[in-house]
């Protein structure tokens, strides 16, 4: 039976990527820095799908700064993967990164650079895996209603559940290669590729304006990982 890996998985995003890919039958490897919080999310897939086999790797890792937490672990976890997977002719990565990542960040410059980082390396991959039968996808959200935002049960039509955000995702697994997934995100993140290619002084104001809106002022340290 085929394993899901997946990091961060103690939270949001990530904690929905393990209950669905669970519900869709695989088993799960959930990592995550806290022991106590990956027991509760293992038990909760256990007790839902009692066939389902979930084991939990505490990573004894707390990444103290944005590049560690966002690019060295991604690639660390890809290099050791990769060649498991080269070897079945088979396998599925898929990065998070983020709408942050593209056009400008400001206040949040590591934050987007580290995604940019985590956007490209992912495209590239996936050109360089496709003839080993590696499927690899890079994902990009705009806000999605958790706690990395600030925005945990504040879902709307424009900030989906991390639930929702991920059925969107899992549904472009094998049709889009990157993507932002959920429709409003994808409309966001086109017309954002767009201006930004024709007028990126008016996209800088916009995404100013826009992070300001959300109430999300990050800085270049690393408190948005606290
Ligand atoms: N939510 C958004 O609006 C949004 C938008 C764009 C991109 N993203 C990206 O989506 C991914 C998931 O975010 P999320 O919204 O699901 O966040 P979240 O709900 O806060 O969950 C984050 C997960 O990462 C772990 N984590 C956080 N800081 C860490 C650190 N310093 N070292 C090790 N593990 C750490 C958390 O562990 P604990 O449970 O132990 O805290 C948790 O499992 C991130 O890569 C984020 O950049 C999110």
């Amino acid at each position: 039976m085929s394993v899901a890996v997946v990091t961060g998985a103690t939270d949001g995003i990530g904690k929905a990527y393990a209950r669905q890919l669970a519900a869709l039958g695989l088993n799960i490897v959930l990592v995550g820095r806290s022991p106590s919080k990956l027991q509760q999310v293992s038990d909760e897939i256990s007790m839902k799908l009692p066939t389902c086999s979930v084991a939990e790797v505490p990573s004894g890792e707390h990444f103290g700064d944005i590049i560690n937490c966002n690019i060295m672990s991604m690639a660390r976890l890809t290099n050791l993967l990769l060649p498991a997977m080269r070897g079945k002719k088979r396998g599925l990565i898929v990065n998070i990164g983020s709408v942050a990542g593209t056009g400008f960040a400001p206040m949040r410059t590591t934050y987007g650079a580290s995604k940019a980082f985590v956007d490209k390396f992912t495209c590239d991959l996936a050109a360089e895996c496709r003839s080993d039968g590696i499927v690899v996808q890079s994902i990009l959200p705009c806000y999605v209603a958790t706690k990395l935002p600030g925005l945990s049960g504040k879902s709307s039509l424009d900030v989906p559940t991390a639930e929702a955000y991920v059925v969107a995702s899992i549904n472009s697994i094998g049709v889009e290669t990157r993507t932002a997934a959920y429709w409003f995100h994808k409309i966001l993140l086109y017309w954002t590729e767009v201006l930004y290619f024709f007028a990126p002084s008016l996209v800088q104001r916009l995404t100013t304006q826009f992070i300001g809106r959300k109430g999300m002022m990050m800085t270049t340290t690393n408190n948005s990982l606290e």
